[in-house]
């Protein structure tokens, strides 16, 4: 038995515990339905036990989509429609125009999905093609990516985010300026399910989760519609729209594959980057965020700042990539001066006077961000930089049972456990390791 089997035998075993029959929960107590970046990042972990597993898990996330294109952050399992909030009930998608047969938010989260399905595919392309996974797929995300540049990119032509739920990243400090006139004063009565799961320390507050429900209230009550020009939070989100970039080049590969042209998602790819430079900051050689109502770029150095590694050096420029590459190594995120640096990259700039290392995306680490920066590093032919923090990231999900996210000084665990992206996609890095 090699080495690495236990370790991959515990994460299975926690991806199997997690399983519904056609899709993963994120975590059973505190996420109980399929939410829609979670299963991507859970396919490229599955697709290591079972290709065929990893092909339902996104079949099941694309039955959710919308006639617009827009795949759903949460597909809800009605039987659990009282342990999370906001629930399907709160939501109505039935009510809505062009929403599809199973009950879903109408909010998105961020595209990584045509890159996952890539990856899926590249694993047993047998298989794939025996069980005509791409020619399923790709139409879907060709009407997921239009959605994006047509419903949500208007004139500046970076996808824009309605609601901090859509980037992932809820409570990232990224977003406080754009809420702060945003009342915190739902019609519904705020439900807070998740504190039963975690602790009230490490989850966003009352007072934001306010702001959240009024959002999502008001989204609703428009009709989902994205030409509503009052919604009073519209924001360019780095993490999005690197991920959107990275996914378009993926949609090139697969229409490849399927005999199709992929030179105008390649060049979609860069003219999302080409758009990505109005968010570059400078001042710490990152990407911020963009306030669409106001035009002011919001500089602050968070994780996903950096995902535009993912992109190739001919799309996003030698320059560029370097720049990110000493970000990432620098005082802001790897090397600390004065305290031990970090095991993993904190979620938001560790100079920050206001960073917090256990509130959620205030700071802690996180797996799959961990997993992105090692995918762009390898991209741009820089994997060492994080060989050694990869290594106490295996241990440190090990130790601590699969956390959500971690202390990234300490490694210790916070949120939930037995958290099914964490599991996957350790599996993932432990088969790059074998390999
Ligand atoms: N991350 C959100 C939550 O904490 C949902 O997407 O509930």
């Amino acid at each position: 038995m090699p080495p690495s089997a236990m370790p991959e035998v515990r994460a299975s075993i926690v991806l199997r515990r997690n399983w519904t029959g056609a899709y993963t929960v994120p975590a059973t107590g505190l996420y109980p339905h399929q939410w829609s970046w979670d299963s991507a990042f859970i396919s490229i972990g599955l697709r290591h036990l079972s290709p065929r597993r990893a092909q339902r898990e996104l079949d099941s996330l694309l039955s959710g989509q919308w006639a617009d294109g827009r795949i759903p952050q949460i597909v809800y399992d009605t039987r659990r429609d009282d342990d999370y909030a906001p629930s399907a009930e709160f939501w109505r998608s039935a009510d809505q125009a062009g929403s599809p047969p199973v009950p879903t938010t109408g909010l998105i989260q961020p595209p990584i999905h045509a890159w996952a399905v890539w990856l899926v595919h590249t694993q047993d392309p047998q298989e794939s093609e025996r069980r005509r996974f791409l020619e399923r797929a790709y139409p879907r995300l060709v009407a997921w990516h239009r959605y994006l540049r047509t419903r949500r990119a208007a004139d500046t032509g970076l996808a824009t985010i309605v609601h901090p739920w859509e980037s992932g990243t809820d409570n990232s400090p990224l977003w406080d300026e754009a809420l702060a006139e945003v009342p915190a004063t739902p019609q519904s009565p705020l439900e807070r399910p998740d504190l039963r799961h975690a602790a009230a320390s490490e989850r966003p507050s009352g007072r934001e989760y306010g702001k959240y429900f009024w959002l999502a209230e008001r989204y609703r009550d428009h009709a989902c519609d994205d030409a509503d020009v009052d919604h009073p939070f519209v924001v360019e989100d780095p993490t999005t729209n690197a991920l959107w970039a990275r996914s378009e080049i993926a949609l090139a590969d697969i229409a490849e594959t399927l005999g199709k042209d992929g030179a105008p998602h390649r060049a979609e790819a860069g003219r999302i980057t080409t758009a990505m430079d109005m968010l570059w900051c400078p001042d710490f050689g990152a990407y911020g965020a963009r306030d669409r109502r106001t035009g002011d770029v919001i500089e602050k150095a968070t994780v996903g700042g950096l995902l535009p590694l993912l992109l190739p050096a001919d799309v996003l420029g030698e320059s560029r990539a370097a720049t990110l590459v000493a970000t990432l190594q620098g005082e802001r995120f790897l090397s600390i001066a004065g305290i031990r640096p970090p095991v993993m990259a904190p979620s938001y700039d560790a100079t920050a006077p206001d960073l917090d290392p256990g509130l959620y995306w205030r700071g802690p680490a996180w797996f799959n961000m961990t997993w992105l920066l090692h995918a762009g590093l390898r991209e741009h032919g820089a994997p060492d930089v994080m060989q050694s923090g990869l290594d106490e990231a295996v241990d440190i999900a090990l130790a601590e049972d699969f956390p959500e996210y971690v202390n990234p000084w300490t490694g210790a665990g916070h949120g939930t456990r037995q958290f099914s992206w964490t599991a996957a996609l350790i599996l993932d890095l432990l088969r790059q390791r074998a390999s």
